[in-house]
This record gives structure tokens, sequence and C-alpha cells, in this order.
């Protein structure tokens, strides 16, 4: 299949390949997405062929405006509404008890759906020209990092789907925050650049699946059988070091070889006797953010590095959600440093 790569005005176009039953990478704010018209199963079914994504891990449904929510679920519920108010648009995905309209192919099966009001014009005009909410997934490879570039969307899926919208770098670089409201207490379900803190100064107390930022017999079950818990992860073999910067040095340069990476801090970088990649300043998490997918990407281009050792993000704030992604990309392997 020819993939067609769009202009960034050419929205249009985008929103007519979509209309006709086809699959386009879309910008957002967080990351390019693989979008389908959520209402055509065929479509549907055509981004988990693409991304080769297993069958039981549903797809986000994305919306131009908020009052389109109706089309997929019937009551949004007064603290739900109280958040979305807060952060919609934005990278904030809710969970809700769908309508019965909602294909399956978008839910796998389940009687929930999650949504989501991008912040990104260009997405929102897609949306609101196709006149139908989009199902849109990361539009990498399943298990790969996701594609926060069009470079990124390129290298993974140029062939496999009708065409990718150019809407430059994206600006958050994580994925949303999502969180559900299908119990009394409100979960979140993965971190995102919404932090905990945030959603809890609008909406009070709030829980935090134990996957989060652990790996629990249900991780493994959950990400299982597809790519059992592997998920973000570059070629290379990734390993946390949870320590401050001198004993991360120490480690790696008494370690070091061609075939050891590091994953650093900028202020890392020049103490390094390996190569290594930054992804962002050790206290701005926001840039972490940003950066965190692409560096994992820039190791696939140096086949000889076979082992990545990461710093560790902080555990809080933007912070958690970075860590949650690198936890994952590193199979949960972390190493304490001491002496
Ligand atoms: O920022 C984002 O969320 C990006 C952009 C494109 O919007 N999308 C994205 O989609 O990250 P994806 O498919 O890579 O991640 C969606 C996550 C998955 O972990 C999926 O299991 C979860 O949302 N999810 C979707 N529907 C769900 C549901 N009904 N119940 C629980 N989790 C759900
Ligand atoms: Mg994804």
């Amino acid at each position: 299949m020819k993939t067609e790569i769009l202009r960034p005005f050419e929205t249009k176009r985008a929103a007519e390949i979509i209309k006709n039953g086809g699959i386009v990478a879309l910008p957002t704010e967080t990351v390019y997405g693989l979008g389908a018209d959520a209402f055509n199963q065929t479509a549907v079914r055509k981004i988990f062929e693409a991304k080769g994504r297993p069958n039981d891990n549903p797809l986000i449904v994305h919306i131009a405006e908020f009052d389109h929510i109706y089309n997929l679920v019937s009551d949004v519920g007064k603290v739900a509404q109280k958040l979305l108010e807060a952060f919609w648009p934005g990278p904030l995905t809710v969970i809700l008890h769908k309508k019965p309209n909602v294909p399956n192919e978008v839910t796998c099966g389940l009687d929930s759906v999650a949504v989501r009001l991008p912040a990104h014009p260009t997405m929102r005009e897609v949306i609101n020209l196709a006149k139908t909410p989009i199902a849109a997934p990361s539009a990498n490879i399943s298990g790969k990092p996701s594609p926060t570039s069009l470079q990124h969307v390129v290298s993974d899926m140029n062939g496999k789907i009708d065409a990718i919208l150019d809407g430059g770098v994206c600006q958050v670089g994580l994925e949303s925050t999502v969180i559900s409201f299908l119990d009394n207490v409100p979960k979140i379900l993965r971190p995102g650049f919404i932090t905990v803190e945030q959603i809890e100064k609008v909406i009070g107390k709030i829980d935090i699946d134990e996957n989060v930022a652990n790996r629990t017999k249900k991780t493994e079950k959950i990400v299982s059988p597809g790519m059992k818990y592997r998920h973000y992860a570059p070629n290379a073999e990734v390993i946390i070091l949870d320590c401050f910067q001198q004993k991360y040095v120490d480690f790696i340069n008494s370690n070091a070889d061609e075939s050891v990476g590091a994953l650093c801090f900028d202020e890392d970088i020049n103490l390094l006797k390996v190569k290594a990649i930054s992804f962002g300043k050790e206290n701005d998490e926001a840039a972490q953010a940003k950066l965190f997918f692409g560096a994992l990407r820039q190791f696939d281009e140096l086949p000889h590095i076979k082992k990545i050792y990461a710093r560790c993000p902080k555990k809080e704030g933007v912070g958690l959600a970075v860590y949650n992604r690198l936890l994952r990309a590193a199979e949960f392997k972390i190493k304490q440093v001491f002496c």
C-alpha cells in the first residue's frame, strides 16, 4: 500500500480518507494517533492489523467538542464532568460506561469506553470534518515507543496505512492520563501530563492502579500474551539505575564498553564514557516527557548497543508518567546502586 504523506493543512483529505473507511496517522498534543472512524468496524479492525496490536487492548475514542461525548456514553456523572471541564481539551482520557452502539471492535468487548477531547487543533479539525468520533491508539508498531514526530510514524507505518498527516513534533510527548470512573472512587490507570496532584485539586482523593508503578501478577496478565510486559521497548535491553548522579556515572564508567549505552539527563552526558543520549534536564520532567520516546528510538539506530542503563526519573508529578513508561521499556528491571 502507498502511504500518502499529507501536509499540516491537508485536513480535508485526511478526513475524507477516514470517512471512506481508511486509516490515517494524525498528530495530537501527546503522541501521533492512528485514526479510523470509530463507528466503522472494518476500519477499526485495520488499525489492529497495521499495529500488530493484541485484540484485547481497547482503543481511545477522540471527539472534537464536549457534547460529542453523548454519542458514546449516556451519562458522564458530576465528578467526571467537573474534571473534564478543568482539563479538556487536553491530554486526559476518561473511562465511562459505553452506549450499546459503540462497536465491540473499539472496546474489545468491554462495556466501557475511553474518551478524549484532544487539544491539538489539527486533530480536532479532522474530527469535525469527518463528522465522526475517531478511534486512535498511538501510531507505533505494538510494543515499540510511541511516535512523537512524523519521522517516527513513517518508520513504523509507511506502506501499512493510507496516510500520515504531518503535525510537527508533539508538545507533550507521552500519552494521555487515563482515569476510570467505573468504580466509586476514580482511579488512574495510566499516569500522564495531567498529574495525580492536579486531578486531586479538582475532584479530591483518587486511587492509583497498583500497576502504574509496580509489576504485579495483574500487569503480566494485562499485557500478555502479545508482548508479555515488554512495552515501549527499543531493541536493546534497558536497565534502570535508581540512584544519584555520582553512583550512576561511576557504575556505567566502570562497566563501560562498546555495547553499553546510557539514557541519561543533560547534566550526565559529559561525565559518561559510553554513548549517552539525554532525555532532558534532571529537574525538568516536562522536557523528559517530551524527549523520552525519541531518545529510546535513537538507540535503535545504534545496533551495537545491547544494554542501556537509564537514569531514574522522579516518581511524582509528570515524572510518574515518565517512570511508568521507563519501567515498561525496562521490563521492570531496576538495579539499586549502592556502595
Ligand atoms: O494520548 C493518548 O492517549 C494517545 C493519543 C493518540 O490520543 N493514544 C493512546 O492510545 O495512547 P493507546 O491505545 O496507545 O493507549 C490507550 C490505553 C491503553 O492502555 C488501553 O488499554 C486503555 O487506554 N483503554 C482503552 N479503552 C479502555 C477501557 N474501556 N478500559 C480500560 N482501559 C482502556
Ligand atoms: Mg500505545
